[in-house]
């Protein structure tokens, strides 16, 4: 499904972001920027130990900031480690830190130049943030980003399931449609 806002093409597509061909992929990465399981997971074995050397020199990320790396053997040029919030985890802004991962990630992607950008559904697996409250903090991150700045030609969300399609298709259904 593609939505046109402020002039940026925004899609929602079902796959793995691993073999999206855009300028950036972001990674729902942890705090050691170390790899994990999910999409940190699939994101270093599809681009190779690049992408953990220099994820070591960077040496981590706080919850809600972004760092990048390249994207190695991946058909995108670069990776954004993004950090979400754990749900269950006491503090009480994880809205807040969830919004800034994206907020930060599309920052990040301006200052490098980069014009099309590919998210996940951050902090919606592992980290257990319900999938419907992250969308609706990831679609309004995005539009506030695009109301304030130019740059971006194409945002991404790319959705490991046809149910989390789904939900993103209502939310931006009802923002944009
Ligand atoms: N492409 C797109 N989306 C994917 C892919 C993929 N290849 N693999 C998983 N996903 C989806 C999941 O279905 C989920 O909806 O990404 C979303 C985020 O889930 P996680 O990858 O578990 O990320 P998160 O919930 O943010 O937890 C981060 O998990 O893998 C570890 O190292 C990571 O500790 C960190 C934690």
């Amino acid at each position: 499904m593609m939505y046109k806002y402020n002039d940026v093409r925004i899609n929602i597509v079902e796959g793995d972001i691993t073999e999206m061909d855009v300028d950036v992929i972001v990674n729902a990465a942890n705090n050691t920027l170390l790899g994990g399981g999910g999409v940190d997971g699939a994101i270093h074995r599809a681009g190779g130990p690049i992408i953990l050397e220099q994820c070591k020199k960077i040496g981590g990320c706080p919850t809600g900031e972004a760092r990048i790396t390249t994207a190695g053997n991946m058909p995108s040029k670069y990776v954004i480690h993004t950090v979400g919030p754990i749900y269950s985890s006491e503090n009480k802004n994880k809205e807040k830190l969830l919004y800034n991962a994206y907020y930060n990630s599309l920052e990040l992607a301006k200052e490098y130049n980069l014009r099309t950008i590919a998210f996940p559904s951050i902090s919606t697996g592992v980290y257990g943030y319900p999938k419907e409250e992250a969308c609706e903090i990831a679609t309004n991150a995005v539009l506030d980003f695009l109301d304030k700045e130019d740059g971006l030609d194409e945002v991404y969300f790319v959705l490991f399931s046809k149910k989390d399609y789904l939900i993103y298709e209502d939310e931006l259904n009802s923002k944009l449609g």
